[in-house]
């Protein structure tokens, strides 16, 4: 039996469709939930949303998931262009005849993020079709975080936790994101503009999230954010900030080169570009 062309290949497409939608809603109605404080809705509209996930998945598998990477690669650089070229330029143009100027801007802006999309499909297809090696990667592929509950052996006496404690832990998670870059040896080479912005208390979930925002020949900068649980109120709240500066280095000490970074959104390329500045600013400086 062949699925293609089938009423049964339709009625796949159409509940494919219908899932992905539901999925999305309830992750955003998860996320107004939580701002309204209502946490027993979040949490059912969440948990909701990884169900629906999990349906539109095995639909897929069904459609698709026999397609080779190369087929794969083409149909992906087809669905951006699309976007790119067509759907939001003209949805921009109707926006803005309409007089939606702010609505107009962010479809303008989405149209160059989906030709930004396609031109890093492109790439892949043609090094894959030449047999070149593939070398960048992207910011989510090193992303991390990293949870710890905070013990009486992290605080003082009164039960705060001690600031080397927390720089350890973001240096940990720091070394965590560069390994996974450029998969080698990372050291740290600096840190820079670290905020500490509420006490951290024993009995805190700490949550630790890392990810690279700039990437130069042979320097990594780690934008390290430190969000802290609650665990009697579930509430959050951001404790610490700070960018870590690491190297990777061989078995000698010398520094080694790491894959160039690979920006697709506009808020990784702002803090791609404030990455730099700051980078260019260290390089100006002189010498100790
Ligand atoms: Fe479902
Ligand atoms: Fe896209």
């Amino acid at each position: 039996m062949q699925l293609k062309g089938s009423k049964t290949e339709e009625k796949l497409k159409e509940a494919f469709d219908r899932e992905l939608r539901a999925q999305a809603y309830y992750h955003y109605a998860t996320e107004a939930a939580d701002a309204a404080g209502e946490d027993h809705v979040a949490d059912m509209f969440s948990e909701t949303a990884q169900n629906e996930a999990e349906h539109a998945r095995a639909e897929f598998k069904f459609l698709y998931g026999s397609a080779d990477l190369k087929s794969s690669l083409r149909t992906a650089i087809e669905r951006e262009h699309e976007d790119a070229t067509r759907l939001y330029p003209e949805a921009a143009k109707v926006a803005e005849e309409e007089g939606f100027a702010e609505i107009a801007d962010f479809f303008r802006r989405l149209s160059n993020v989906e030709a930004r999309h396609e031109s890093h499909f492109h790439d892949l297809l043609e090094k894959l079709d030449k047999g070149e090696e593939l070398k960048g990667r992207t910011v989510q592929y090193s992303a991390t975080d990293m949870a710890q509950l905070m013990l009486p052996h992290q605080a003082n006496p009164a039960g705060f936790v001690h600031g080397g404690e927390m720089m350890k832990l973001m240096d940990n998670a720091a070394g965590v994101v560069a390994a996974r870059h450029c998969r080698a040896n990372p050291v740290t080479a600096l840190v820079e503009g670290i905020e500490f912005l509420s006490p951290i208390r024993l009995m805190d979930l700490v949550i630790v999230h890392g990810k690279l925002t700039f990437v130069s020949h042979s320097s990594m900068e780690v934008q390290i954010m430190v969000d802290v649980e609650d665990l009697l109120t579930g509430k959050m709240r951001r404790a610490l900030t700070a960018y870590f500066v690491m190297v990777a280095i061989d078995a000698a000490g010398k520094a080694l080169e790491v894959p160039p970074l690979i920006v697709s959104t506009e808020e990784e390329e702002r803090l791609f570009n404030e990455g730099q500045a700051r980078y260019e600013a260290r390089k100006a400086k002189p010498k100790k």
